[in-house]
């Protein structure tokens, strides 16, 4: 799609992603959400893609919720309120949900849903001077919408006690409550960074990260006494298809399964 908020670019099997209103802090507006899941959406249905790169233009990763934008939610009844919430909602789903590898290169400050971006990634990697904050409750508001990711990313214990104060925290505490899994020591040591970890990708099955992220997702909404059946189905799947015949027959053979890049 043409976008107006995000930067887009393909290199290979690798698509970024960049937030691109610098001027307030990346912070996403209606359009930047409806452009955010687009993409998301058509992304994961491309089948040459292996990974995706999300990062922000400019000083900060992403503010979170354009504040300006909530200025006009003053004057909204409920139910438009819970429009707005319900499509910003989509936007945190696509991207949890995106059968690819999410990578968030996260620099300068991941505020709010900024942060709640960084909790949908599957792997986020950050500088020692990147400042986070679940800060909604310092604004009289919640961290409603972004709450099923962040609980499911950083637990309970972590989610209340930053939540409740929606105190600034460093990447040090980032790392420790497991928002985020690498810390490099500035900004520029961050480009190297993703591009090892994209690196690592590209020697993973496709199909194995899309069924491993879409199991995941099932196995955390069901019942303890049903994902025997569940992970049973869902290896065996695997182990039958191509991907999972090549992948073990490579390891036996001691060449490189077909899927491999790089
Ligand atoms: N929504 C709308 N505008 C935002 C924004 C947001 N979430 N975050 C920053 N901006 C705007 C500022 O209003 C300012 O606009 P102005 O130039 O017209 O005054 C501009 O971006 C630069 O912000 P500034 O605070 O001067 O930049 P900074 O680099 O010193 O600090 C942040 C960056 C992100 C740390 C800081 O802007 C901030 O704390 N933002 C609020 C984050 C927040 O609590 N978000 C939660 C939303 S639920």
């Amino acid at each position: 799609m043409q976008c107006t908020r995000l930067v887009v670019r393909r290199d290979g099997a690798v698509a970024y992603v960049t937030l691109a209103r610098p001027s307030v802090r990346n912070a996403f507006d209606a359009t930047m959400i409806a452009e955010l899941t687009t993409t998301f959406d058509e992304l994961g249905r491309d089948a040459e893609l292996r990974a995706v790169v999300l990062a922000g233009e400019g000083s900060v990763f992403c503010g979170g919720a354009d504040l300006n934008a909530m200025r006009a939610s003053l004057d909204l009844d409920e139910e438009a309120n819970r429009e707005d919430a319900r499509a910003m909602s989509r936007m945190f789903r696509t991207i949890d949900r995106t059968p690819k590898a999410v990578v968030a290169r996260v620099h300068g400050a991941a505020l709010g849903g900024g942060a709640g971006i960084v909790a949908v990634c599957d792997i986020a990697i950050t500088a020692s001077d990147t400042r986070f904050g679940f800060t909604e409750t310092k604004l009289g508001i919640l961290p409603a919408v972004i709450s099923p990711f962040v609980l499911a990313k950083i637990g309970a214990s972590h989610a209340r006690a930053l939540a409740l104060t929606g105190e600034r925290f460093d990447a040090a505490r980032a790392l420790h409550v497991g928002l985020v899994h690498e810390v490099v020591a500035s900004e520029p040591d961050l480009d190297a960074a993703v591009a090892r970890v994209v690196h690592e990708l590209g020697s993973a099955s496709p199909t194995a990260i899309a069924a491993t992220k879409a199991l995941f997702a099932r196995v955390a909404a069901t019942a303890y006494d049903d994902t025997l059946e569940l992970t049973a189905r869902a290896i065996a799947a695997q182990r039958t298809s191509a991907e999972g015949q090549d992948g073990l027959r490579a390891f036996l053979e001691k060449r490189s399964p077909a899927w491999v890049r790089g």
